[in-house]
């Protein structure tokens, strides 16, 4: 199949690169496409002429969402404008609840920050098209740009504060991206299928890179998170599993 892939800069979209099972891959970044501005759309469309959209493109950060404009051109407008042209796989977030979890795919968004509202208004767009959904949550891997994903470049060099007692399903992004590429259809939960919270996983971390231990925190200072983004069914990967694999194959 040839498959549009937008947010190929970023963590996902690299391991859907290096994962794929042997899709004609049309990568796309913001240097190709800005996902804002969107009037050369059907140009572009019938030039590459793809048959399916992997759409993994995001404002990530979440607090940055309640404030950036471009945050709901690209997390609301742009995934909604390629469903509505073609069958669209978007990727979207355990963000959409608040709690108590675990969600299952059938539990009502109640989203508490504007990345979840955005991410909820999307789905909804993605599905009215005929799109598909994939929810995932604490992705962890190379090339992330997120807690997990840094610390094997902080621990050792800078404090690492890491919260205790908020669970997480973390989640390896090789896994994501293998479990993607089989196309699931309608809305599907993919995510790892042991819980932890953030110190413990950064203590197995560090243990394993033999680097200082990360610092407990009982809070951090951000916006609104949800207390409960726990997703149901967990069928990736456990993260133990996951973080040998990470670590085995980091270079340098
Ligand atoms: N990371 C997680 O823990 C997590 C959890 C749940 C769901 N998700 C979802 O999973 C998907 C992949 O996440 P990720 O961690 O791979 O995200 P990421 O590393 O932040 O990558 C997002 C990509 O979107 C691109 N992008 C942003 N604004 C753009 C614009 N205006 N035009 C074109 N491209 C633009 C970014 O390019 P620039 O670098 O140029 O900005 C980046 O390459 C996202 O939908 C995210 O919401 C992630």
């Amino acid at each position: 199949m040839r498959a549009l892939l937008l947010g190929a800069d970023g963590m996902l979209g690299q391991a859907l690169q290096r994962v794929n099972p042997g899709h004609t891959l049309l990568p796309l970044t913001r240097r190709v496409l800005d996902l804002r501005e969107l009037s050369g759309l059907d140009a572009l469309l019938a030039t590459l002429n793809p048959e399916l959209v992997i759409f993994c493109a995001a404002v990530s950060d979440v607090d940055r969402c309640a404030t950036d404009p471009e945050a709901w051109a690209v997390n609301v407008e742009a995934p909604a404008a390629f469903a509505a042209r073609l069958p669209t796989w978007f990727v979207s977030s355990n963000y959409i609840f608040s709690g108590p979890g675990p969600h299952t795919p059938d539990t009502t968004p109640s989203p508490v920050n504007a990345y979840g509202a955005q991410k909820a208004e999307a789905e909804r767009r993605v599905l009215a098209a005929g799109g598909h959904v994939v929810r995932t949550g604490w992705l962890y891997g190379p090339g992330g740009r997120n807690f997990p994903s840094s610390l094997p470049r902080r621990l050792g060099v800078e404090p690492v504060r890491a919260l205790r007692g908020w669970p997480v399903q973390p989640t390896y992004v090789e896994d994501l991206a293998a479990a993607l590429w089989r196309l699931p259809t309608g809305v599907s939960h993919l995510i790892g299928e042991e819980e932890c919270d953030w110190f413990t996983f950064a203590t197995e971390v560090a243990e394993r890179l033999g680097a200082p231990p990360p610092e407990p925190a009982d809070a951090l200072p951000w916006g609104a998170r949800p207390q409960d983004a726990r997703l149901s069914p967990a069928t990736l990967p456990g993260w133990r599993d996951g973080v040998g694999r990470w670590l085995r194959g980091r270079r340098g």
